[in-house]
């Protein structure tokens, strides 16, 4: 039985760059997911009879919101609903079911690297049919119907089992719980070189990849042990938990310290890899050498011919704006385009999909190809094995000779996270207003040639998103450039990214901190981050 429930509008249900992203209790409160969900079901058409793909991260709550799509997509007339088993999907894993499926759309419930638990963080993001992140005009309509709900539908059933794979219906709606690893598993063996890389691991080829006990653990399992053959225990912290252990699943070198220790250390293995909670970012370490994940797009694009899946070669690049010009140089050696796109991986889907890009970047930790429409944890990491098994090399020896064939783009993010929002606002618009009278003033050795505020003009459709970042370019090549983050739960994060290119050979091996010393110190000055924010440094450096 479907039953309408009256309701009224939540504050701030605002879908950012990656969905609604709240703290649990946030999300607990009555009416509060059934509200969301009816407002992206009312701001969607012709979905009546179709099929919609639904998992999350196994995060806190993921089982809970499950139920209730389940319930809602019931009730709105979907005609199957997708659903992983246990309620997981990794979000890359979600974009290829979609696409695999021809379904309509999907909804994924997490929160990405946010940590999770009771007092953690929930998100729900839904994605249309090609697989990617909902553009700006349906995310702009869900937030409009959040402000003017009043009533939602709902069918009164008793929950449905999702532990079991296999069909059942729920009143009239197919429910199929699928494998969530099935589907991303064999794309994977068609665009990786299985083969060479298996041969590798037999070899002797060591590995350690930490799912910080998020989605990533069952696919990786499933396909490094189990499929290619790495030693059993390769993967670590491999079974999601609701609360991901306590830790933070971000696989940067702060919360993947112990990994980043391992892979410095007398006896490192081979290679060193993590992923995220909802299994879409990446981390890559060599045996004593990290991979920045700007470096990683560039080596990953100077290289992806040797996967049997781009061997014709790649149509373009795409990076964000704050994404190091690293691939710049690898697109321009190719004769082919990089693309620059405001933050967040929604923008590289009409390059994707017009075939204007192939692969596409994001300094955070994202990379990915045309074969989803979402950044792909696994992916990256299979590219990287399959690089170093066809080449034959170490990662270092593939890093220092990109860099002896591209040059270094020196790069740092210094992150002030937990900032009061109105300082970090009125920081922001200073600068901006300041923006016109830097060009030609010199800071110390440091002369700004322009700036600006960033606005993409995309090339498929002719939209404009302004207010982007502002960045500022000195006459040596270096580049700063701050935003503000779109995914924060709490006050505002200020991002400010530092950037400077080496080209001789003999000065691309130094600390990025020691080499961008004066332009880091330039960051801070500049619009007082000190004066405004209470803050001397930076939280995170990555
Ligand atoms: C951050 C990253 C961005 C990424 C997003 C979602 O957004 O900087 O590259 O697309 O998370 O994973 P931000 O907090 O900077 O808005
Ligand atoms: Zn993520």
């Amino acid at each position: 039985m479907i039953r309408t429930v009256a309701t009224t509008p939540f504050d701030g249900q605002k879908p950012g760059t990656s969905g609604l992203r709240k703290k649990v209790p946030v999300f607990q409160q009555p009416h509060y997911v059934e509200n969301f969900v009816q407002s992206v079901f009312s701001s969607l058409e012709g979905y009546e009879g179709k099929t919609l793909v639904v998992g999350g991260d196994g995060r806190f709550y993921n089982r809970e919101a499950i139920q209730v799509v389940l319930k809602m997509a019931a009730a709105a007339g979907f005609g199957r609903v997708m659903v992983g088993k246990g309620g997981i999907l990794s979000t890359p894993a979600a974009s290829c079911v979609i696409r695999k499926h021809k379904a309509f759309g999907g909804i994924i419930l997490s929160a990405s690297h946010n940590p999770g638990g009771p007092h953690g963080d929930f998100g729900i993001k839904y994605n249309i049919g090609a697989g990617g992140p909902a553009p700006e005009k349906i995310t702009d309509a869900i937030f409009a119907a959040t402000k003017t709900i009043h009533e939602y539908r709902i069918v009164e059933a008793a929950d449905v089992d999702i532990d079991t794979l296999g069909t059942t219906t729920l009143a009239g709606m197919t429910v199929e719980v699928i494998d969530p690893v099935a589907d991303y598993a064999e794309l994977m063996a068609q665009l990786f070189d299985f083969g060479a890389i298996a041969k590798l691991f037999t070899g002797g080829f060591t590995m350690r990849f930490d799912a910080m006990s998020a989605v990533t653990g069952p696919y990786a399992k499933a396909i490094l042990e189990g499929t290619l053959g790495a030693a059993p225990g390769t993967v670590v912290h491999g079974e999601p938990l609701p609360d991901f252990g306590g830790h933070h699943p971000d696989p940067n070198l702060v919360h993947a310290k112990d990994l980043y220790d391992l892979m410095m250390a007398e006896g490192a293995p081979d290679l060193g890899a993590a992923s995220d909670g909802d299994g879409d970012r990446n981390l890559i370490i060599g045996r004593g050498r990290f991979v920045t994940p700007s470096d990683s797009l560039a080596m990953i694009a100077a290289n992806m011919h040797l996967a049997p899946g781009y061997k014709a070669g790649i149509a373009g690049i795409a990076r964000s704006m704050p994404t190091s010009g690293a691939a710049d140089r690898v697109a321009e050696k190719l004769c082919i385009k990089c693309y620059e796109t405001p933050t967040g991986w929604k923008f590289f889907g009409n390059l994707l999909d017009a075939g204007f890009a192939t692969v596409c970047g994001e300094e955070s930790a994202g990379t990915g190809s045309n074969h989803v429409r979402e950044k792909d944890g696994l992916w990256a990491v299979l590219m990287w094995l399959n690089i170093i098994a066809v080449r034959g090399e170490s990662v270092a020896d593939i890093v220092r000779g990109h860099w002896a064939t591209y040059g270094r783009n020196y790069y740092t993010r210094h992150d002030y996270e937990e900032v009061d929002a109105s300082a970090a606002d009125a920081l922001v618009a200073d600068l901006r207003a300041r923006l016109a009278e830097l060009p030609g003033q010199s800071f110390g050795g440091l002369t700004v040639e322009r700036a600006d505020d960033f606005a993409y003009h995309d090339p498929v459709d002719g939209s404009v998103t302004t207010s982007q970042g502002l960045r500022i370019f000195f006459s040596n090549g270096s580049r700063i450039v701050y935003r503000l983050s779109g995914t924060g739960t709490a006050g505002a994060t200020l991002r400010v990214y530092i950037e400077q290119f080496e080209g001789d050979s003999s000065r691309q091996d130094l600390d990025p901190q020691s080499v961008l010393a004066d332009l880091i110190a330039l960051s801070r000055t500049l619009p007082d981050i000190p004066g405004r924010t209470g803050r001397s440094a930076p939280d995170v450096i990555t």
